[in-house]
């Protein structure tokens, strides 16, 4: 059951849940003959020196947290190469095992107490940075806690090369400054929470996209997402935890619990919901220890990248990519376009009319095909390649390819590919060096496209391929 596995001190008794970078187990621990939750952290981290001791040192934090609605950290070391975190048995499951079978009092009972949670953390001067669904666990009072108090910082820490390849963590609730990379405080915890209130009371994630590049980008640049109508009082609640600026959210965790407060007194009939299911959740889960805690890797999904929030960044502030994704990466989702974003280009208007059916493209005659491909590769370069590659059948490399489809060898048609595929190899390489490594793919795609032979691409595709094949 325990594979082979070992740490001294601690008898292994089962595993009880596997996420993308440590495996859980149920095991206990001898001296105390106490049962707790050991983390084993996974090899390819625990190979890692700055990683181990950011562990170590994150850890040593994490353990002086001492809250009610905090996980408690009971022991943290390494024995025989193996780096482990012993803390409370959390025996009733996460919030994302039972999301969907909550009401709305319970969950505002939940988001509650993890806002008290962290407004004692911050106030003590650690930032979560990891607050999602399947880091909110419950003791068998029913309780809600938040677990992994410093584990996400110390992945962070690790390079990206090391990261190439591992699955970490989710960009679903990723607040904005964590998407580009720049500094975060409490205040990017809560808009986490307030991404997971959104979550609990809707059924969907905030921001929805084919990739996770594109979710990351949207909690940069969509609207704030709205909650349905009959939901529309906790709206406040929303809009102040997810505002795009933390100078616009709350300043703590207390002022979050303070406006829920509010908004529950100016709704006397929640408020008196909220009282019945808070004995009502405490005897349900009583009744319902060990139900949930099968070892599931999340259904959020996992995205490759490294170094935590720092990859995206990089992106969001090449201009090429950030329109690029908003535009072609995201049919379900609307392009962003009230929101302000501070690291991407101001998109102009498309300059003339739009080709997109075949025919139209079909119509124009050569000269128009090579100048407006000239233009169009101008725009695009200013515009996060937008009618440079896409649309599709009004876009430069199809404009292009058009013409030379009637002057088979048009030097002019050749070098506008040509230069398209430079323009990508550019963006791909910067991607790459930031171990960007999806966005470097989409973007080699894009360039190939305009010119398969292109030696600076291809290049970029072997390393690529290697560096997803080999972590
Ligand atoms: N203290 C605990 N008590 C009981 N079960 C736990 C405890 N900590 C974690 N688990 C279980 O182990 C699973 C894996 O936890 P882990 O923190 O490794 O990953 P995660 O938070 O689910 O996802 P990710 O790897 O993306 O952060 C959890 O989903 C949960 O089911
Ligand atoms: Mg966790």
């Amino acid at each position: 059951m325990t594979d082979s596995v070992q740490v001294s001190g601690y008898q292994l008794v089962q595993k009880i849940g596997e996420g993308g970078m440590a495996t859980v187990y149920l095991a206990v621990q001898e001296s105390l003959d106490r049962e707790v939750a050991l983390k084993i952290m996974s090899p390819a981290l625990a190979a890692n020196e700055s990683f181990r001791e950011q562990f170590m040192k994150e850890g040593r934090i994490a353990a002086k947290l001492t809250h009610p609605h905090l996980m408690t950290v009971h022991d943290i070391g390494s024995d025989k190469g193996v780096y482990y975190l012993a803390s409370e048995y959390l025996p009733a499951g996460t919030l994302r095992d039972r999301m969907q079978r909550l009401n709305v009092a319970e969950v505002l009972e939940i988001v509650r107490d993890i806002a008290s949670g962290l407004s004692y953390a911050h106030e003590m001067g650690f930032v979560h940075r990891d607050v999602k669904p399947g880091n909110i666990m419950f003791r068998s009072n029913g309780s809600a806690v938040l677990a992994d108090f410093g584990i996400a910082k110390a992945i962070k820490s690790v390079s990206a090369a090391t990261m190439a390849g591992n699955a970490i963590g989710t960009p679903d609730y990723m607040s904005p400054e964590q998407a580009q990379a720049t500094p975060v405080d409490g205040r990017s915890d809560l808009y986490s929470l307030g991404a997971v209130l959104f979550e609990c009371l809707t059924g969907h994630k905030p921001y929805e996209a084919g990739d996770a590049y594109a979710v990351a980008l949207m909690h940069v640049t969509e609207p704030v997402p709205k909650l349905p109508d009959k939901l529309a009082w906790l709206q406040p609640l929303i809009d102040k935890s997810m505002a795009k600026q933390p100078a616009d959210r709350f300043a703590t965790g207390d002022a979050f619990v303070a406006e829920l407060d509010r908004l529950l007194a100016a709704n006397p009939q929640m408020n008196a919901a909220l009282r019945e299911s808070r004995s009502a959740r405490r005897r349900a889960v009583a009744t319902n220890i060990g139900t949930s805690s099968a070892a599931t890797a999340g259904s959020g999904r996992k995205w490759v990248f490294a170094g935590g929030g720092v990859a995206v960044v990089v992106v969001l502030a090449a201009a090429s990519w950030v329109a690029w994704r908003g535009k072609a990466a995201a049919p379900a989702a609307p392009v962003a376009t009230s929101a302000p974003i501070e690291a991407a280009p101001a998109i102009a208007p498309p300059p003339l009319e739009n080709l997109s059916a075949n025919a139209s493209l079909a119509r124009l005659d050569l000269a128009t095909l090579l100048s407006r491909g000239n233009d169009y590769f101008a725009y695009g370069q200013k515009n996060g390649g937008e009618k440079m590659s896409f649309p599709p059948g009004d876009n430069a490399i199809d404009l292009f390819r058009e013409a030379l489809k009637r002057d088979p060898g048009n030097a002019q048609a050749t070098q506008g590919l040509q230069r398209i595929a430079a323009f990508y190899a550019n963006g791909a390489q910067s991607a790459l060096k930031n171990g960007l490594y999806t966005g470097a793919d989409v973007l080699v795609e894009s360039g190939l496209r305009a010119d398969p032979k292109n030696a600076a691409l291809l290049q970029l595709k072997a390393q690529l391929a290697k560096a997803e094949g080999g972590g």
